[in-house]
């Protein structure tokens, strides 16, 4: 594609946030507000939260914005429940980068260097009550030196003066292993952090796969990216981003103490060694609008964190399910459990024993902790029918396996610092045997359908027949004067079979 064709405000923040606003997924805040106030207005709010008088300054910013599966799915496109499968497809396009000079790339509009540098100007507030200090979260872009290849992730900057944030790199990522190998050669890793780009972009940094991940905003996107080199450094970014903060982690390696932080399960993570980050220059769009990013609380389904982590893992467990179950029906991450830590799944059973080995894959191949499989009349999106499945699917004594010694996310609380730890896999499928029971079919209110007959005798007397067909021979719409007609074929050898249907002997 040429770059005349290019729409540089087709995936920009800015735009998708005013869309929300037509379809009542987001919270608008025009009156002024404190940095102060901004926290307890976020957190567990079901919609976006748009602020537009932020402090002394009237600063504007914007959060919760992937906080929810309807607001994915707006970005996608496609139904709530779409979304994985979605993404699967888009994985499979090619992807196609569109270079920007700096005169053309709306993110470099406004451009701030040397002593203007300020990160204490940027809107960024306290968080939680115990966090060491005000952080964002932002799109981070490296360039790994050993292959060439663009790393992206979304990592948190804790703020710790004018020029520098401290960066937490503790959980293992491809960033983690670039930057200890820059520092173990006492080299710099120059960063850029992307700061408001479109919900797809968000998407795209929280996978990890070993392509160059520009390429994977693309395909993701479904369309060509366009991109700009950094003003301080090699590394390209997203061109119709709201804004970049450039610099490097410096080749200290971990070095300095770091945290608390609200963590993405709902608790707190405590101080940590981590680099630090160095600002070198930060560029913008004209009217740049800032994102945040809602961690923690208790309601982690209303946490950009918890929702960006449920679709990565529903993705995950599609790609692990492709070798070894013949029909998967759906797969969902409920966002509650903390995003990653369940996911349920529901599959068409083909042969005994499919549903057991889907809940080993799963468990063995991917970071969830408890997997839950159905069978494909159990709305896995469905609580209540999961609750139900779970109450009556299931005896502990057989259906379920337990694989301990295993790794878990490190920031699982209920390891109590164990460096392993436990996971369960819930089979509530039918054993196949017994799932032709009729007995086992659910109780659906009456239809009424089935052939007529002149009376209720001739009825019986075609084969063995449910009240149910018994009404709807005779086209009654009442039902108790049929009861009142078999009383009196009762001793005329009036009969029932094991499904309790009627006929005469
Ligand atoms: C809002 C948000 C904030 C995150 N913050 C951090 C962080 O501070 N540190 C970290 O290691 N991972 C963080 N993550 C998880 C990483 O972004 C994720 O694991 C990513 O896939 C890592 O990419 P990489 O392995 O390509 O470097 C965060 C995720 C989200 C959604």
């Amino acid at each position: 594609m040429s770059k005349t064709n290019l729409d540089l405000d087709q995936f920009r923040l800015r735009r998708f946030i005013e869309s929300l606003s037509a379809v009542d997924e987001v919270d608008i805040h025009d009156e002024p507000c404190d940095f102060a106030d901004l926290a307890a207005i976020m957190q567990g709010n079901p919609k976006a939260v748009w602020f537009r008088n932020v402090g002394k300054d009237k600063q504007e910013l914007v959060g919760n914005v992937v906080a929810a599966r309807s607001r994915l799915a707006l970005a996608f496109g496609v139904e709530p429940r779409q979304v994985a499968l979605e993404m699967q497809r888009r994985l499979r396009l090619k992807p196609e980068i569109v270079e920007l000079t700096r005169e053309e790339a709306p993110i470099q509009q406004v451009v701030i260097t040397g002593d203007a540098l300020d990160l204490t100007q940027l809107p960024i507030h306290l968080q939680h009550a115990a966090d060491g200090a005000p952080y964002m979260a932002a799109v981070d872009f490296v360039i790994d030196p050993a292959t060439g290849l663009t790393n992206s992730g979304y990592r948190r900057l804790m703020l710790r003066g004018k020029r520098e944030a401290g960066v937490d790199l503790n959980a293992p990522s491809d960033l983690r292993a670039i930057y200890m190998a820059a520092s173990a050669r006492k080299e710099r890793l120059p960063i850029a952090f992307v700061v408001g780009g479109h919900p797809i972009d968000l998407v795209s940094s929280t996978m990890r796969v070993p392509v160059d991940e520009l390429g994977l905003v693309s395909s993701l996107r479904a369309a060509p990216l366009p991109v700009v080199k950094c003003l301080t450094s090699d590394i390209r970014v997203p061109a119709d981003a709201e804004m970049v903060i450039e610099g490097y982690l410096d080749e200290r390696g971990y070095v300095e103490k770091e945290g608390p932080y609200g963590e993405y399960l709902g608790y707190y993570g405590g101080v940590k060694m981590n680099p630090v980050f160095h600002v070198t220059a930060i560029t913008h769009r004209r009217d740049a609008l800032f994102l945040t990013a809602t961690i923690s609380g208790n309601r982690m389904d209303m946490t950009d964190t918890s929702n960006l982590e449920a679709l990565r893992a529903e993705l995950n467990v599609w790609e692990a399910l492709k070798p070894v179950v013949r029909e998967p029906v759906a797969v969902y991450a409920p966002v509650a459990s903390g995003g990653s830590m369940s996911v349920r799944i529901s599959l068409r059973q083909r042969y005994p024993g499919e549903a057991r080995t889907a809940l080993y894959t799963v468990l063995g191949s991917v970071g969830v902790k408890n997997a839950f499989v159905v069978d494909p009349d159990i709305d896995i999106f469905s609580n209540e029918q999961m609750e139900w499945a779970l109450g009556t699917r299931f005896q502990p004594d057989k259906d379920l396996i337990i694989v301990s010694g295993v790794r878990l996310s490190p920031l699982d609380p209920s390891l109590h610092g164990s460096p392993t730890g436990a996971k369960a896999g819930y089979d509530l499928t039918w054993p196949m045997a017994q799932a032709t029971k009729w007995e086992l079919t659910t109780p659906t209110p009456p239809t009424y359908e089935g052939a007529r007959f002149p009376t209720l005798r001739a009825a019986l007397e075609d084969g063995p027949k449910r009240f149910e067909a018994l009404m709807a021979a005779l086209g009654s719409r009442d039902g108790r004067e049929i009861v009142r007609q078999l009383d009196e074929l009762r001793d005329q050898g009036l009969e029932r079979d094991d499904q309790g249907r009627y006929f005469l002997k």
